[in-house]
């Protein structure tokens, strides 16, 4: 499942899932840049320690400035980007009555609209080189729905029909462009549970375990790899058998 010379932006990359995303396709072999709001020089300076090769940029995908700036700076670094990994998110739960209308944009805005900078910004190398792998990081949510999160789960479940579309967009190009939405996931949201909501959280659980950062990243570098090359427009839930298709 080699990377070596493969280039890959991390969005999010600063800390959880990005960040194991991050290290893992580093330890493949791929140069990985690192586009964070905060924390993108920690986790370029883990790659540098396992002899990778890292870019920390500062970047608020929101902003389409920000975004074109970076991607240019990767292709003045290194001349390519062969990967693309939308996993940048931010929830602002609430029952949808007492929703505000910025706690639905900043969420769309973030895991939507900050995917679609994004891939439209990378688009034009990978075409250039006729070979490119956008991955985003949904949601189970985007799938089953989850009361309290309207605006999440619209995010993920737009992230997903994006994703089709754009498959269908770029496939004749040799770009793939696939979905990984996963479940219960350990992080500081799931570590602050009780014993209780614990129990109850794994009880939904066929494998009965919180899954790892590192599994989602273990399906990252499938997808990314050449392995993975006759798969397109599809969407891979890392979420211990929680949701089957
Ligand atoms: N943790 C889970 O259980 C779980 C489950 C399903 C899906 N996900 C998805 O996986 C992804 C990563 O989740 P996580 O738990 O590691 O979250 P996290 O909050 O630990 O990390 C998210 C990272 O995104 C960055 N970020 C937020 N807004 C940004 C912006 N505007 N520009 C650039 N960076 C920004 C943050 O700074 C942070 O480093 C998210 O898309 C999330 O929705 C997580």
């Amino acid at each position: 499942m080699g990377l070596a010379n493969k280039v890959a932006i991390v969005t999010g990359g600063g800390r959880g899932i990005g960040q194991a995303i991050a290290l893992r396709l580093a330890r493949e072999g791929a140069k990985v840049a690192i586009c964070d709001v905060q924390n993108s020089e920690e986790t370029a300076a883990r790659i540098e320690q396992l002899g990778g090769a890292a870019l920390a940029l500062k970047v608020d995908i929101t902003v389409e400035s920000q975004v074109k700036e970076a991607v240019e700076t990767v292709l003045s670094e290194w001349g390519r980007i062969d990967i693309l990994v939308n996993n940048a998110g931010i929830t602002r739960d609430g029952l949808l009555m007492r929703m505000q209308e910025s706690e639905w944009d900043a969420v769309l805005d973030v895991n939507l609209k900050g995917a679609f900078l994004f891939s439209r910004a990378v688009l034009r190398p990978m075409l250039k080189q006729r070979q490119g792998r956008i991955i985003s990081i949904a949601s189970v949510v985007g799938l089953m729905g989850n009361p309290g999160q309207t605006n999440y789960a619209a995010s993920k479940a737009g992230l997903i029909g994006f994703s089709k579309s754009l498959a269908r967009e770029v496939a004749s190009r040799g770009i793939t462009v696939n979905c990984i939405a996963p479940g219960f996931i350990a992080s500081d949201m799931t570590d602050a549970l009780n014993e209780a909501q614990r129990k109850a959280l794994l009880d939904q659980v066929p494998l009965g375990e919180i899954g790892r950062p590192e599994d989602v990243a273990a399906a990252v570098a499938f997808l990314a790899s050449d392995d993975a090359r006759y798969i397109t427009g599809q969407t891979i839930n890392v979420d211990g058998g929680l949701v089957m298709h």
